[in-house]
């Protein structure tokens, strides 16, 4: 089989090295195309030129490797970059503003520094998520800097990638979504996937496996820029409905002593519905669900379309951690000077990242009613130690079992597998109650009735060990 890795290579740069560039730069060398990433972190960049990750995503240290100074290389020379690209792929952050307005300024101070560096027709791809309209922002943008219309095109090309499971998600995708206005334009996207389109890539012996094949390829859909800018939107917030639904379901749920696992179960049958998404719990967080809701419902308001859908999928969220912060309350009658363990600080499971991440915003209202925490998390202690820094209230453990030690109480935050897998007795040993309230459902309730435990979940009936009774609610509440 032809190796698409030496055919049909384009020469592409990818400006960003964070969990979206650094997987499009490095799955775009494993594609066979010849990539230059440009940050302006200048660690960053010497980290990956040592060949250190730096960020905890599965596969990606294995890829970096295989391609690091052929493939790819990494620099924090733009100009460098852009010049041998025909493609350049935006990859920089696109965080929260004040008014819940995505903050552009990062790409602005990208597409005027391209502008200042341009040497001949190349197409500039918004791979950051941008609302709509961005498009023609950055057409405006590179005009204002003097390069004229016929030196550029301006593409969409949103990524769909989730954080753990990034590298399989680019190179076996759902879909490939290209918002373009112009063939010329959508043909050199076109080109850069055609490797997976085309199934070629899943054919070369050393491929990732995945759900896509060679007989079953990854799709493209071609649409306008703005039908591309907002199928992003639209999916994030979609996605984010689910789990707000699932959520206001599970306090129905758990006010009338069904249970929510059975439920979403019973629900996700139904291929209309799908299983996928309907994990109650603390609700979302990342740095994305929250800051992609609010810009689409200021991207809804500002062409004055009645979207208050949004609002209420981002109120259910925040009240889902305060719900959950109550049951806490509820479980210890008191909080101040206890002791409790928390098992996880990632905003979810097999990442390090705690930006937006419902843990950390968790353990600092714990940390405010006066409570000691002692938190373990596989992948994420070195970065939460900076927004949490270890403290006589804030420490950090070696594992779920010296976290747990003498604690009043042990709380489950992020769905790590190995949290539900934990030696029952051992950590019932270990807790000075053994009391555990399960942000992420990990247990079934009835398992951890008979291993003595008193355990809180979301969307199910308590279960209470046989020494410690139902608590009644804090008359505070
Ligand atoms: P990130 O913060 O991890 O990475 C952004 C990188 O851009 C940083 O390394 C930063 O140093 C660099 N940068 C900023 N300004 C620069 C400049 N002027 N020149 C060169 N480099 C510069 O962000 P991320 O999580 O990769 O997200 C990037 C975009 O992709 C956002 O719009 C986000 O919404 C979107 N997105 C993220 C994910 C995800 O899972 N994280 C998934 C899909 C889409
Ligand atoms: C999400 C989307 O899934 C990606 O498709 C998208 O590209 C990305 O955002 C983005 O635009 O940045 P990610 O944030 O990495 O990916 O993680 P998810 O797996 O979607 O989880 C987001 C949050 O929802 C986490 O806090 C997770 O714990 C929570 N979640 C997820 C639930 O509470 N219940 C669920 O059933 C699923």
């Amino acid at each position: 089989m032809p190796d698409s890795r030496v055919t049909a290579s384009v020469n592409i740069c990818v400006i960003g090295s964070g969990y979206v560039g650094l997987v499009a730069a490095v799955c775009f060398a494993e594609m066979g195309h010849l990539v230059v990433c440009v940050d302006n972190n200048e660690d960053k960049v010497a980290q990956l030129q040592r060949g250190e990750t730096p960020i905890y995503e599965a596969q990606l240290p294995e890829l970096l490797a295989r391609h690091r100074n052929k493939g790819v290389t990494f620099t924090t020379d733009l100009a460098a970059g852009i010049h041998p690209a025909e493609a350049v792929f935006i990859a920089v952050g696109t965080p929260q503003g004040n008014s819940g307005a995505a903050d552009l300024s990062y790409v602005e101070a990208v597409v005027s520094q391209i502008a200042q560096v341009m040497n001949g027709y190349k197409v500039l791809v918004e791979k950051s998520t941008v609302p709509v309209y961005t498009n023609e922002w950055i057409t405006r943008c590179m005009h204002r800097h003097g390069v004229a219309p016929e030196q550029f095109d301006v593409v969409s090309n949103p990524e769909f990638l989730r954080e753990g499971t990034a590298v399989g998600d680019f190179l076996h995708p759902d879909r490939i979504v290209v918002g373009a206005n112009n063939e010329r334009s959508a043909d050199l996207l076109r080109r850069i996937y055609a490797p997976l389109t085309e199934g070629r890539y899943y054919e070369q012996a050393d491929a990732l496996p995945g759900p896509c094949s060679a007989a079953e390829p990854a799709k493209l859909v071609v649409t306008s820029a703005q039908s591309a800018e907002i199928i992003k939107h639209a999916s994030n917030a979609f996605l984010a409905m689910k789990i707000s639904f699932i959520n206001a379901v599970a306090n129905l749920a758990e006010s009338v002593d069904a249970d929510i696992e059975d439920i979403a179960l019973g629900m996700g049958l139904d291929a209309r519905v799908g299983p996928r998404f309907l994990r109650a719990g603390l609700g979302y967080g990342g740095s994305c669900f929250p800051k992609d809701v609010a810009a689409f419902s200021w991207v809804a308001e500002q062409q004055g379309v009645d979207f208050r859908l949004l609002s209420e999928v981002r109120k259910i969220n925040e009240r889902q951690l305060d719900l959950f912060f109550e049951k806490i309350h509820s479980a210890l009658w008191t909080l101040r000077g206890k002791k409790i363990a928390a098992l996880g600080l990632a905003f979810k499971a097999d990442t390090d990242d705690i930006r937006d991440s419902p843990a950390i915003a968790l353990i600092r209202r714990l940390l405010d009613a006066g409570v000691k925490v002692t938190a373990y998390d596989p992948a994420a202690m070195a970065v939460a130690q900076r927004a949490l820094p270890a403290s006589e209230s804030m420490m950090y453990a070696a594992d779920p079992y010296a976290a747990a030690e003498d604690a009043d109480a042990l709380v489950i935050l992020t769905e790590w597998k190995e949290f539900a897998s934990l030696d029952l007795h051992r950590l019932n040993r270990a807790l000075k109650f053994p009391i555990l309230i399960d942000g992420r459902n990990l247990y079934s309730p009835t398992v951890m009735r008979d291993n003595g435990f008193t355990y809180v979940s979301v969307g199910r009936p308590a279960v209470y060990a046989s020494t410690q009774g139902r608590p009644r609610r804090n008359p505070a509440e």
